[in-house]
């Protein structure tokens, strides 16, 4: 997750469904069958209209869109939305996560869950439901099971919660998580489910609110920064939002709302930092690119707004349900805290080549060196209130303390 950015709002996903829906019918209500949508059948790639049209035509149709809407359209249109048609992680995608760059990254994320989780008295023999949201190639989370083997967790503990929007990258973590997997019916809270080798059940669901409310960790590692975002400037006029149109040579461009937008009465509230964290970027090839241009051909990235989410996750203490939340705090700073270095000597210890050796050293490397990834990404943390006593106790591993971490 990286820093920047005004506010993000998490578009809420659709999911298809058979429906016997009212309709007017000569002034009584008929019920209409809808289609099945699994007979539906979506265009060949290659045939589908290209995203800049579908875009465009929705401008001509309803007027400019919101910077959220352009995300959304261009992150997830069912055939030619970025995460939907082709692999974009690693070294041949367009670019590179920290689980990708090191099985030291999970190894250490499975650790510090275990250890937080022991201090609530919960651990091996008692179910625990992991939940993941983007969980990319699934390498995170098969670095995390690793571990949990290792650490005494039974198959039968454990069940996985994918939440993935891409059918493309579905298919990809199911490869790499499970033995078998099968699509479920529409009516299941769950789009897709499979079995690893080791028996532990893997359910895949389009939107976060189907999976059972149980003991759960929640993974969410760069996340945030694929949802849509709203975009914002203060005007002498007040507050004005930034939406995108077409201008006279037929191209995409940004223009500041003449009026004040629905979005920003709902979503402008206090308290509110604008500061001049204000840019959208786009990643293509692990180059930077413009957002308007090409959209579906590069990944859409916005800065993660912490402050923001700190105020969403945590009501005023007193309250019921409100989340402690600590941090953020930079990988560096995290993966030193929670020993990874001592970790990653144990594997250079049991590399079998010196090559090997120097690859774990430069992995490492990029994961902490503040011109790579160690100041770029950030670390939050979120607790039950429930937790409050025992963290004041025993506070938050990789984090400073919980008192300095929440003002
Ligand atoms: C930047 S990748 C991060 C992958 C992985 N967590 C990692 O660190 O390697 C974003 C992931 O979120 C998925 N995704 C994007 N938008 C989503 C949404 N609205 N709901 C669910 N998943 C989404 C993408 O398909 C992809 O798997």
């Amino acid at each position: 997750m990286n820093t920047r950015s005004l506010f993000r709002i998490c578009n809420k996903l659709i999911r298809p469904s058979i429906a016997c829906t009212p309709c007017r019918h000569a002034g009584t209500y008929k019920t209409v069958k809808r289609p099945d949508p699994s007979t539906l059948k979506m265009p060949a790639p290659g045939t589908a209209p290209k995203l800049m049209e579908i875009i465009k035509e929705k401008i001509r149709l309803k007027g400019p869109l919101s910077v959220a809407e352009y995300m959304h359209i261009v992150i997830t249109n069912p055939t030619e939305g970025y995460y939907m048609k082709k692999e974009t992680i690693g070294e041949s995608g367009d670019f590179i996560t920290s689980p990708e760059i090191s099985q030291l990254f999970g190894e250490i994320v499975a650790i510090w869950f275990y250890a937080e989780t022991q201090k609530m008295g919960m651990g091996p023999g008692k179910p625990l439901q992991i939940v993941e949201l983007g969980p990319g190639k699934g390498t995170l989370m098969s670095d995390v099971l690793r571990v949990l083997h290792r650490l005494g967790y039974k198959p039968n503990d454990l069940s996985l919660h994918l939440v993935e929007i891409s059918d493309t990258m579905q298919t990809v973590q199911a490869h790499r998580l499970c033995a078998s997997h099968k699509g479920c019916e529409v009516d299941s809270p769950h789009y897709c489910e499979g079995e690893t080798t080791s028996g532990i059940k893997v359910y895949w669901y389009y939107d976060l609110k189907k999976i059972p409310c149980n003991f759960s960790w929640y993974i969410a590692h760069e996340f945030f920064d694929v949802l849509p975002i709203h975009k914002f400037e203060k005007t002498e006029e007040g507050w004005r939002e930034l939406l995108i149109d077409i201008d006279e040579n037929e191209k995409l461009y940004y223009r500041i709302s003449a009026k004040e937008t629905n979005n920003v009465t709902n979503l402008i509230r206090p308290p509110l930092d604008g500061g001049d964290r204000t840019e959208l970027e786009a990643f293509h090839k692990h180059k930077v690119v413009n957002p308007l241009e090409n959209p579906g051909a590069s990944d859409l990235t916005a800065d993660v707004d912490f402050s923001q989410l700190r105020v969403a996750a945590s009501m005023t203490p007193g309250d019921e349900n409100y989340a402690l939340v600590v941090g953020p705090v930079t990988q560096k700073e995290f993966l030193r805290r929670t020993q990874a270095e001592a970790r990653l000597k144990v594997l250079i210890d049991h590399a079998k080549s010196d090559e090997q050796k120097e690859t774990l050293k430069a992995a490492y490397e990029m994961l902490i060196d503040p011109e790579k990834m160690g100041e770029r990404f950030k670390f939050m943390a979120f607790y039950p209130s429930a937790m409050a006593a025992i963290l004041e106790k025993y506070p938050p591993i990789g984090f400073s303390n919980l008192e300095k971490e929440t003002k």
